[in-house]
């Protein structure tokens, strides 16, 4: 499917996100932390990208600031949470055209490591793996192989390890899947 563009979000489109979430999960959960997320100042725009079909919003992918933790020291990081696709339009490549294009932003504006809560099927394609290999930790139960991590760029997760902090709008949704 190539009709659509993806940009980045504006302030008009909040609502439109919202739904296309709560579509894509069939619960509120990740529509509530975007909005929790938004009223925290925790969204940068370019990170929060939307695929748009027809003037309507299809799909939205956010990444947010959160940091690694090993006692004294904190380690930047980017959490890949949520993603969502409408559910009629899923499988025709647009979460992957989210991802990758979502990616080179992060890259693109210096981020060195991606974090995700995910399906272990979808994401290491993109070159996500089991995050316990760098010797990073998930601050919840959470099986092994669905919280993995992406180096942006070559080394990027050498002598990183620790805990992942998110931002408190995660606790308070309980969501930290994408
Ligand atoms: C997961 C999701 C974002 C993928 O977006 P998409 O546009 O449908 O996916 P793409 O077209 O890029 O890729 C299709 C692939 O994703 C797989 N896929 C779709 N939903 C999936 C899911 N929930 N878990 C694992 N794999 C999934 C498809 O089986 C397909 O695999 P294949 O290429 O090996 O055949 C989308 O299906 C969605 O919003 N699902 C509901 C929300 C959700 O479950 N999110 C959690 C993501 S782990």
């Amino acid at each position: 499917m190539d009709s659509y563009i993806i940009r980045p979000e504006l302030p008009t489109d909040a609502a439109a996100i919202f739904e296309v979430h709560l579509q894509a999960f069939a619960q509120d959960g990740e529509s509530r932390l975007v909005n929790a997320l938004r009223e925290d100042g925790n969204i940068n725009p370019d990170l929060s990208l939307v695929a748009v079909h027809d003037g309507r919003i299809i799909g939205h992918i956010l990444f947010c600031r959160i940091a690694i933790i090993s006692g004294t020291v904190e380690t930047a990081a980017l959490a890949l949470a949520p993603l969502g696709v409408h559910q009629d339009y899923q499988c025709r490549g647009i979460g992957a055209a989210l991802i990758e294009t979502g990616l080179e932003e992060c890259r693109r504006l210096g981020h060195r490591i991606v974090i995700v809560v995910g399906h272990p099927g979808y994401y290491p394609r993109f070159g996500f793996t089991a995050a316990k290999e760098s010797g990073i930790s998930a601050p919840f139960p959470c099986p092994d192989d669905a919280f993995m991590a992406l180096p942006l760029r070559p080394g990027a997760l050498d002598g990183i390890g620790g805990t992942v902090r998110y931002p408190v709008a995660f606790d308070t949704v309980g969501a930290h899947t994408s």
